[in-house]
């Protein structure tokens, strides 16, 4: 990084089905939260980076970057990122571009969605717009459909049997038992998992993250310090259209972002402690766990066969809940949270931590590495 960029604070709302909530009103929680957690004044935030995939679509509302600068009593600028299921991820990397460049010394950064006012058949084509319109949706392939062909194919390639892609929710679920904003609190056995309804085979229902209400927000700065920093900011893009790409069991834009970021970070894989991963299904954390580097190709199951890194320790999305524009801004959450020893499910000496949030079928991938020096 140019510069030194400090995690002040950061927070999220409950994730879920939140009937008595709007997208405004999730807004307003989790940034005021956000601000009382870093010990700052609202104003000395300088600029402001909402994430949100689906406000105009499905609740009417666009212009959320000035929605968020209004509730603000200065109204900072603000801007509305969006790149699907990366919003959060993308809307954090630009907050380290204003960070960077001096734009801004502090920077509040706000990701939300608001999707269960509406049917599952309407947000369903509305994510299916991170994909290709002419050739993927028109070809009648959802979300789960992909990851299903890609579930399908890598047990072809590597063996994978179902009940063996039932121990990844298992885990996930299990660590969100104590995590009091994610969406279920319930431990799942495998078995459970493997028999649950089908959904695209061979994903079942409790392989598919739910789709979810909920926000959260952080706050970066290079003019106020704390124990917490960003050491690595970095996002990569690939085709969009599956039909382009040359593996489907592998993500050039995870392995090449992790690249990257390591190298700016100037850490050692086997120095992160703490992952929060892209789960969106499933079959989809053991791929990422491989692109990066975590575990050779066909063999991230072991990861989960016999646990030796704390993944997805908050619940993950198949447990937290999957508010597309909220998720990968949550993600910095959790990896302060581990930092400053303040998470529910806490990793034992956590010093390093990883962030990683993918946008369609990973033709976004944002990655960040986060460390304390406390
Ligand atoms: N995990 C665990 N439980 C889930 C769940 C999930 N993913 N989705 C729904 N449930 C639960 C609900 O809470 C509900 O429980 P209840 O009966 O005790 O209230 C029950 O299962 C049925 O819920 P419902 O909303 O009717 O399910 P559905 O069949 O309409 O939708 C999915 C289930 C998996 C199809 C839907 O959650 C989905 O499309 N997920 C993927 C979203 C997505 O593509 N995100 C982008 C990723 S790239």
């Amino acid at each position: 990084m140019q510069e030194t960029i400090s995690v002040l604070g950061g927070s999220q709302t409950k994730f879920g089905e939140l009937w008595g909530y709007d997208l405004k009103e999730l807004i307003d929680e989790a940034v005021a939260d956000a601000i009382r957690s870093a010990g700052i004044m609202p104003t000395d935030i300088d600029a402001i980076v909402v994430a949100n995939m689906m406000g105009s679509d499905v609740n009417g509302q666009g212009h959320l970057g000035a929605y968020a600068s209004s509730i603000l009593p200065h109204h900072p600028p603000a801007l509305r990122v969006e790149a699907a299921c990366a919003s959060g991820g993308v809307a954090i990397h630009t907050a380290c571009a204003l960070l960077e460049s001096n734009r801004a010394g502090t920077v509040l950064v706000v990701g939300a969605e608001k999707l269960t006012d509406a049917s599952n058949e309407d947000i369903t084509k509305a994510i299916m717009s991170a994909g290709d319109n002419e050739r993927d949706s028109a070809s009648g392939l959802t979300f789960p459909g992909i990851f299903g062909l890609v579930a399908n194919r890598y047990m072809y390639e590597h063996g994978l049997t179902r009940d063996q892609l039932s121990l990844v929710s298992a885990l996930h679920h299990k660590n969100a038992v104590t995590n009091p904003y994610a969406q279920f609190h319930k431990e799942i056995a495998p078995e459970v998992i493997s028999t649950s309804a089908l959904v695209a085979d061979p994903l079942r229902l409790l392989d598919c993250s739910p789709i979810s209400d909920g926000a959260a927000a952080v706050i970066l700065s290079t003019t106020k310090s704390s124990p917490v920093q960003l050491l690595a900011s970095h996002v990569a893009n690939d085709h969009i259209s599956l039909a382009d790409r040359t593996s489907v069991t592998s993500f050039m834009t995870t392995r090449n972002a992790m690249e990257r970021a390591l190298e700016e970070a100037n850490v050692k894989r086997e120095d992160i402690d703490v992952i929060e991963l892209h789960d969106c299904f499933s079959i989809a954390a053991l791929i990422h766990m491989e692109d990066m580097g975590f575990a050779e190709a066909g063999r991230g199951i072991e990861l989960y066969q016999e646990p030796r890194l704390a993944v997805n320790p908050s619940g993950g999305l198949k447990a937290c809940g999957h508010p597309i524009g909220a998720t990968g801004v949550k993600q910095i959450v959790d990896c302060w949270k581990q930092l400053t020893k303040k998470a529910p499910n806490q990793t034992k000496d956590a010093t390093v931590a990883l962030a990683h949030n993918i946008g369609g079928v990973a033709a976004t991938c944002a990655l960040h590495i986060l460390a304390t020096n406390a």
